[in-house]
Formats: C-alpha cells, structure tokens, sequence
C-alpha cells in the first residue's frame, strides 16, 4: 500500500515522501481500515516541527494522519462491536499517527460506526475539530445542545476554520447569541451556518471585536491566535470567561497568572483536547441528524499530501482540508 511519511523533523511538506509499504496487521484491541479520507489538523504541522520532541519524541520514519474515515477490513483479536465492511470514523492517537495511508490501524476504543448518509470526507472532519468545539464548549459551561444558554452571548474569533464552523454550528444549538469574527471571504459562510453577527476582522469594529448590537461576551472562544485580553476587555461582561483554543507559551502564562489573581474582573483559560468516544458518536449523531453540516475547503488526493499541509500552513481554509486516499468505495 502507499502511505506518507517524513524521516526527521522539519522541513514542511518537501519532507513529506509518498512510499510502497507493507499494509499493516492489527493488533488484539485494533482494527484496520481500508481509508476513504483524512482530514488534516494544524498541529499535525506543528508535530513535525518538533512541538513535542524534548517529552515525546517520534520514532522516524513517522507517519502523520489521526482523523480517518474509511471501512473495516479485519479485526484484532478481543474487538467487538465492528464487523469487516463497517463504514467507520477513527481517531488515531497523534503521535501513533498513520492515518494518511490507504490502510490504517485505529484503536478499537477510538471507532464509532458512520452514518450512512453522511459521506467519508463529512465524517473525517468533524473529528479532532469536533472533539475540540464539543469539548471546549463544555469547558465553559455551553453544555446543552438543545436551547437553554439564550442569555449568553458569545464571541467566536476564527470562526470560519475547521474548529470555528463546527463550535459556531454547537454554540447556535446551545440558544447562545453568536458574534463571530472573520475575514470579509467568508461572511457568507458564517451567515449561511446562522451566525447572528458576523464582524470583519481587517474593519476597525471588527479589529476591537465590538458587537454590532453593543452586547457584551459572556464567553469568549479563540479559535485564531492569542489575543491579549486587554484588547477586548471592553467587550467583556463581568466574570466573562475567554477561553483560548491555541495555546502558546505567552498564552499559559497569561491563564495561569490570571488563574491565582484576584483582581481580573475576567476568566482567560486555555483549551486542550482529549480523545473520547462518546464524543465521536455524538458528533456523529449530530451530523446524522442535519444538526451539524461538514464545512470542507478543499480536497486533495493522498499523494498531494504536501499540497494539503501547504495550504494548511497558510491558515486561510474556510472548513476541513480533507485527503482522499482513492476513489470512495460504493456500498
Ligand atoms: N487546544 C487544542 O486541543 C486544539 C485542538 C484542535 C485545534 N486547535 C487549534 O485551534 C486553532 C484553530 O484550528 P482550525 O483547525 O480551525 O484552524 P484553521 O482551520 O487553520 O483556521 C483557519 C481559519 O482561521 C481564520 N483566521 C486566521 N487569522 C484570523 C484572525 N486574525 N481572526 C479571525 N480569524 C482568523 C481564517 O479565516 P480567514 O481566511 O478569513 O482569515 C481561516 O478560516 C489552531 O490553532 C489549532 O492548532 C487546538
């Protein structure tokens, strides 16, 4: 089978090579799966840059790809609930990786069958960013997806990019009052997925994060880069909790500072996602159900993987980049 892989850290996508591998057997506890398609995330870039090298090295060659759809081939021993020919979503653990292959090996703890209406790319998309939105929501109290946070209103910066559309789609269900913020390119968007205001970040309005409607944020998610809060404080209620989804040295210590003073009128926390199943089968209930749609940028074939991280690393895609390692199989 072809798989991508890099042999060391650095050097982006020309690192990444397009290689004849054996396709691997799972193990007891494993299933492996014949790939429909990936959905790459940021820190998969990150990762090879060496984000994590100094506490989890990776052993090269290393090959990168944790949100996979596709269908199940064989089982490992001790595995229940999967038969060869399920339609699945996985997530792989990030530093096993593998997913961008035309096979892969995904935990069985880490699978939920697919719905069948909603297609491989639909699927791969929604899962670090849809544990990432579910999750980080919950975090700040946005826990019912059925009404009942109408007195909230709420800022989402970066709201049009693979976590953004997925947390604005999860916030909307919550009854919560959304302000996004975002580039003129994408305003449509984020009207079409029912933001109910949409501020332009290259506007003066849209640089202070100001509501059209003069509110101020209950909560704030960002899903773009750190913002000092001073930068919006202004736009801030009392006790408003400002939660950051990228977070950087600057950014823990401005959480942990703001954790143990007393005098911040305000909450800054940062965000780190975690793998759970449970999370998985709700998003894809979700989407089975019309509640939640896939927001897909573009797609790219698997042996143009260093085409996908290109246009990753640009940070400008409205939604998913997705992989698709062959033609999808007809059921
Ligand atoms: N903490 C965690 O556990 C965790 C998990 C998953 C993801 N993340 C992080 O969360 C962030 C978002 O992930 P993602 O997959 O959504 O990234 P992404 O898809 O690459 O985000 C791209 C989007 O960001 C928008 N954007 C760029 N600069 C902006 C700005 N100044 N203001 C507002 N929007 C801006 C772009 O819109 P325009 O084209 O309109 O500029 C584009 O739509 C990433 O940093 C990722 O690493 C963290």
């Amino acid at each position: 089978m072809k798989h991508v892989q890099y042999s060391r850290y650095h050097g982006g996508s020309k690192a990444l090579e397009y290689v004849e591998v054996p396709i691997p057997k799972p193990k007891a506890g494993e299933l492996l799966l014949k790939v429909e398609a990936i959905s790459n995330n940021p820190v998969e870039l990150r990762i090879q840059d060496g984000l994590m090298k100094h506490f989890l090295p990776l052993r090269f060659p290393f090959a990168p790809g944790t949100d996979v759809a596709g269908e199940v081939v064989s089982l490992g021993t001790g595995v229940k609930g999967f038969r060869p020919g399920d339609k699945v979503v996985a997530h792989i653990h990030v530093l096993k990786g593998g997913g961008y292959a035309e096979y892969a090996i995904a935990s069985s703890s880490r699978v939920v069958l697919r719905v069948p209406e909603i297609s491989a790319s639909e699927a791969a998309s929604i899962v670090v960013a849809g544990y990432t939105a579910l999750q980080s929501a919950r975090q700040v109290g946005i826990k019912s997806l059925a009404g009942g946070c109408e007195h909230l209103n709420v800022q989402i910066i970066g709201a049009s990019g693979g976590v953004g559309t997925i947390l604005l789609q999860l916030v909307k269900l919550s009854g919560a009052h959304v302000t996004v913020t975002c580039s003129d390119r994408n305003i449509e968007l984020m009207r079409n997925l029912k933001a109910d205001e949409v501020l332009d970040y290259q506007t003066q309005q849209g640089a202070t994060y100001t509501s059209p409607s003069g509110r101020r944020y209950h909560r704030v998610f960002n899903c773009a880069h750190f913002v000092p809060l001073s930068n919006f404080s202004a736009q801030l209620q009392p006790n408003a909790r400002v939660i950051d989804l990228t977070p950087t040295r600057r950014s823990i210590v401005v959480a942990m500072v703001n954790k143990v003073s007393l005098r911040s009128p305000h909450r800054f926390e940062n965000f780190y996602m975690w793998d759970n199943q449970e999370d998985l089968q709700t998003m894809m209930e979700l989407m089975g159900a019309g509640k939640v749609k896939a927001v897909l940028d573009t797609t790219f074939p698997l042996c143009k993987a260093g085409d996908a991280w290109d246009h990753c690393l640009k940070r400008r895609c409205a939604g998913k980049i997705i992989l698709c390692s062959s033609p999808p199989i007809s059921s």
